[in-house]
């Protein structure tokens, strides 16, 4: 099959949907693959790599007339046409970039967006939301740091004791327990909260506290499962119980981390404009929610604010700051997808029943997929 990677043309998208290592994987596996020149540039991939793990380099046109694309975002409105009608298409093209569907269906694109697979062990290889809010929640650490004006661990000097940063990080799945591992590396001291009392532990073998907030009533406890590994959201009354807890450990933090989310939902308001008023002069909230609504109500999506003597922190892509790993992990998942979606034995044969395959697919044959079921 002829694979095309194309430069990401978002503002601010520095991943790249291919590295040298799965181009000379596809080669291996008798693909030909070509690359827009510079896709790689800022993920730390320059032409010449690509060139030697079997691919070429060609331009725009060449990248996107291809069997198969591979890409990060969403193409754009001007990007889509480009396609050929019956090529497939694979990128994170969920969530934030739903509006070119009808687009795709209509020029006849197969394309599958792999934010929508389950998260189950099979898929566990390909989960892209997992990979990159694992670096997401490493960078919001790091970015955190940056702007506290203090050191985030104790020091002991001739000129007296530094106390270690108070970290507090709301929402502990996958970006926050990375949040709390980063954290911790740089000698904070660490409080977790999460609707889902099963991570306890996990945020304890981490070295962080969990902040418990009980759950009184059998249906407190039904929904605090969650489904699939999500959040659901949980009752008024827990709700009001946790943001008082939360309300509580803000005023001690310096650092805020949140990162809730529930599926299809806007984000949960957990640090409302009241906490962040008794916040300390010069506390720090990354909200990795900000793309969703955010979980502060004061953080402004893709920009740094000061609210009341605290800086808000709304980055949406922070995976893209750390672009080089980002898309060495994006780059396997996409890889892993295609072992799966293409038949061993004749490429050109999609396994469409395949169940992590059905999941991803966002349009065929000329229809959006919600229009088909
Ligand atoms: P997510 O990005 O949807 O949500 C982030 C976190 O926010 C979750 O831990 C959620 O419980 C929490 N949250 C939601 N509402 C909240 C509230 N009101 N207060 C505090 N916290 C709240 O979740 P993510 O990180 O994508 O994954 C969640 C879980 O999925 C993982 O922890 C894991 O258990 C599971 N998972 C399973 C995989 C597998 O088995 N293959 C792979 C990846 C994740």
């Amino acid at each position: 099959m002829r694979i095309g990677v194309p430069t990401e043309s978002r503002v601010g998208e520095s991943r790249v949907a291919a590295t040298a290592e799965t181009v000379k994987k596809l080669v291996q596996q008798g693909h030909q693959v070509t690359l827009q020149a510079g896709a790689g540039l800022k993920a730390s991939q320059p032409d010449g790599a690509y060139e030697e793990a079997g691919a070429q380099i060609g331009d725009i046109h060449a990248a996107f007339d291809a069997d198969i694309v591979l890409k990060v975002r969403a193409p754009s409105t001007e990007e889509v046409p480009r396609m050929r009608q019956g090529a497939i298409l694979v990128g994170m093209l969920g969530r934030l970039d739903q509006t070119n569907s009808e687009l795709l269906a209509q020029v006849g694109v197969t394309a599958f967006s792999l934010e929508a697979a389950p998260r189950t062990t099979r898929a566990q290889s390909m989960d892209v939301l997992s990979s990159q809010a694992n670096i997401a929640g490493y960078k919001a650490v790091l970015i955190a740091a940056q702007h506290y004006k203090r050191f985030l661990p104790m020091l002991m000097t001739a000129a007296g004791t530094v106390k270690a940063a108070r970290v507090l990080v709301l929402g502990a799945g996958v970006a926050g327990l990375q949040a709390i591992a980063t954290a911790k590396r740089l000698g904070a001291v660490i409080e977790a909260s999460d609707v889902r009392p099963g991570v306890k532990e996990q945020v304890e073998s981490l070295g962080a506290k969990f902040l418990d907030v009980s759950l009184l009533t059998d249906e407190e406890r039904e929904i605090a499962k969650g489904v699939g590994g999500y959040a659901r959201p949980m009752p008024s009354d827990w709700l009001r119980r946790q943001a008082t807890l939360v309300h509580e450990r803000a005023k001690q933090a310096d650092i805020i981390i949140t990162t809730a989310l529930i599926p299809g939902q806007k984000a949960p308001v957990l640090l409302p404009e009241e906490a962040v008023m008794e916040m300390k002069p010069g506390s720090i909230v990354v909200d990795l929610a900000a793309a969703d609504g955010g979980n502060c109500p004061l953080t402004v999506a893709d920009e740094v604010v000061e609210r009341h003597g605290v800086t808000l922190i709304g980055h949406t892509n922070l995976a893209s700051m750390v672009a080089a790993d980002a898309s060495a992990l994006y780059a396997r998942n996409v890889l892993s997808f295609l072992t799966i979606l293409l038949n061993s034995n004749d490429a050109r044969v999609l396994n469409m029943e395949d169940d992590i395959v059905k999941a991803c697919l966002v349009s065929h044959d000329g229809r959006v997929r919600d229009a088909q079921s």
